[in-house]
């Protein structure tokens, strides 16, 4: 075979032949995925899976079949990740993903559309803008709302912090993209819960406020923001002069699922002139459903709102969405390039570069179009109630259980709880022994100091049965007596 020959094989083509190979290579990929082991990961030992990922070159001097490669991937990556569609994949706010967003992944790859520009992705950027539009509706935001796709929801934070940044500045009559940050910057602060996700605290350090500019605010019982800590917290701010540029919100908090109460917050935000960004990263799929949208009462007041795809919307990583109030507050991010977003491109033509702090982008809204085109609404929403509703049972098969006791009552999708008689060290072999041995992949965390284990739930296929057997597998690995000694619960 001619070396021009050889290369072509390498290329995704569109025509008949291209697409045959394509579909081909893509069933045998889909094959490797067939792998003996069960359960929510295989037992195997760091060591283990080091030493059988480094048997393979990376780049050998020449390249190795295909099917050989996908295979080996099969043996050494596949049957050996964890499987979030397994019941007792319970550990984290990762989800099984979808069956349209995962073939779409495969065209979303193989057409390689680039975010940035029109010309790089001109039908793609309608999909993108298009699915903006849907969620600004959903949410409740006004027609002028907009938003762009991200990476996850650390990043959505970051850029939803970046605009309330450049809004603070741009009231002061300061383009902070060009001349950097005020004198009155030092006196600039985020408000947050003390639950709120660390990536506010991340975008205040890459912003350079620096990380001690995120004031924390106490939590209730639930553990969401507690309003009455929050008044302190601004009135406090007040009296030394502080500005607060940003009050951020959480609406479902990565362990406990709190959603702080948003109108309330919204309110003194406006009241104060401060940005009002609310981290919707978990519970903003709650939009989708009747029953539960009430719980999310006040995200349409918000000026960004970060939504995960990638969470309770089963996406495939990475599909995340920072929202805008307001599509022109974008400006205050733009930076117009001579090669790509020049400004001077035909009516209609939206080079989403200037909403993003990434250049180059998937096309990732494409997968999430197709899995709610796919799912629909009615079952959307079926299966979020359905999560919901198991956690609450899940609560109370805590409550009724001798060995355990929750931590706070159960908001969205996770149940975090512990074992009053036994020692942070005991909950730590727990959840350890049952990560080594494959047989659980159980969440640990601590909450106000307190160590807990948590159960995250994000696959709609969970039964009560299951639930039951969670519980009962938790239990069985407590030691048989009690081990506790005060000093180690802290
Ligand atoms: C409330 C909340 N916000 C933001 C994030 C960060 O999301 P990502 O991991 O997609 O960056 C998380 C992650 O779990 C989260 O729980």
């Amino acid at each position: 075979m001619s070396d021009a020959a050889a290369w072509r094989e390498l290329f995704v083509a569109t025509d008949r032949a291209g697409l045959a190979a394509l579909g081909r290579a893509a069933q045998r990929a889909v094959d490797s995925l067939d792998q003996p082991h069960r359960g929510p990961r295989s037992s195997r030992t760091p060591a283990q899976l080091r030493d059988a990922v480094r048997a393979l070159e990376v780049c050998p001097p020449e390249g190795v079949a295909l099917d050989t490669v996908l295979d080996e991937l099969g043996a050494a990556v596949w049957a050996h990740g964890v499987r979030p569609l397994d019941v007792a994949c319970v550990a984290h706010l990762h989800p099984p993903s979808v069956v349209p967003a995962v073939v779409s992944e495969l065209t979303i790859a193989s057409s390689n559309q680039s975010m940035d520009s029109w010309d790089q992705s001109p039908a793609a950027t309608e999909v993108e803008l298009h699915l903006m539009d849907f969620l600004g509706r959903r949410i409740g935001l006004p027609a002028e709302s907009s938003g762009v796709m991200t990476s996850g929801g650390t990043a959505s934070n970051v850029l939803g912090l970046t605009l309330a940044r450049s809004w603070a500045a741009a009231e002061l009559g300061v383009d902070v993209l060009r001349s950097g940050l005020p004198e009155e910057a030092r006196q600039w602060r985020f408000v947050a819960s003390d639950q709120a996700h660390f990536s506010i605290q991340r975008a205040a350090a890459q912003l350079g406020l620096g990380r001690d500019a995120v004031v924390t605010v106490a939590t209730d019982e639930r553990g969401a923001m507690a309003m009455d800590a929050l008044d302190a917290t601004l009135d406090d701010l007040a009296a030394q002069g502080r500005r607060v540029i940003a009050v951020c919100a959480t609406a479902g908090t990565t362990d406990l699922g709190a959603i702080d109460p948003l109108l309330a917050i919204a309110e003194r935000a406006r009241g104060i002139g401060a940005w009002f960004h609310v981290d919707a990263a978990v519970a903003g799929a709650f939009v989708m459903s009747e029953e539960l949208r009430a719980r999310v009462r006040g995200l349409e007041l918000a000026d960004s709102v970060t939504i995960d795809f990638h969470k309770l919307w089963w996406q495939p990583f990475n599909a995340s969405a920072l929202m805008v109030r307001d599509v022109a507050r974008f400006d205050l991010l733009r930076v117009r390039s001579n090669y790509l977003d020049r400004g001077d491109e035909l009516d209609g033509m939206v080079n989403l570069v200037g909403r993003s702090l990434d250049t180059s982008r998937r096309f990732d809204a494409a997968k999430v179009m197709a899995s709610l085109r796919t799912i629909g609404q009615r079952t959307f929403a079926a299966m979020l109630e359905h999560l919901v509703a198991l956690n609450d049972y899940a609560a109370s098969v805590i409550v009724d259980h001798d060995d355990f006791a929750l931590v706070a009552p159960p908001s969205s999708v996770s149940c975090v709880f512990d074992a009053p008689h036994y020692a942070a060290h005991d909950l730590r072999r727990v959840q350890q022994g049952l990560l080594a041995d494959g047989s659980m992949v159980l969440g640990r965390t601590e909450i106000h100091s307190r160590p807990a284990l948590k159960f995250t739930f994000m696959n709609p296929l969970t039964t009560r049965e299951d639930v039951d057997q969670l519980v009962a597998l938790v239990a069985r690995r407590l030691p048989r007596r009690s081990t506790a000694h005060e000093d180690d619960r802290g």
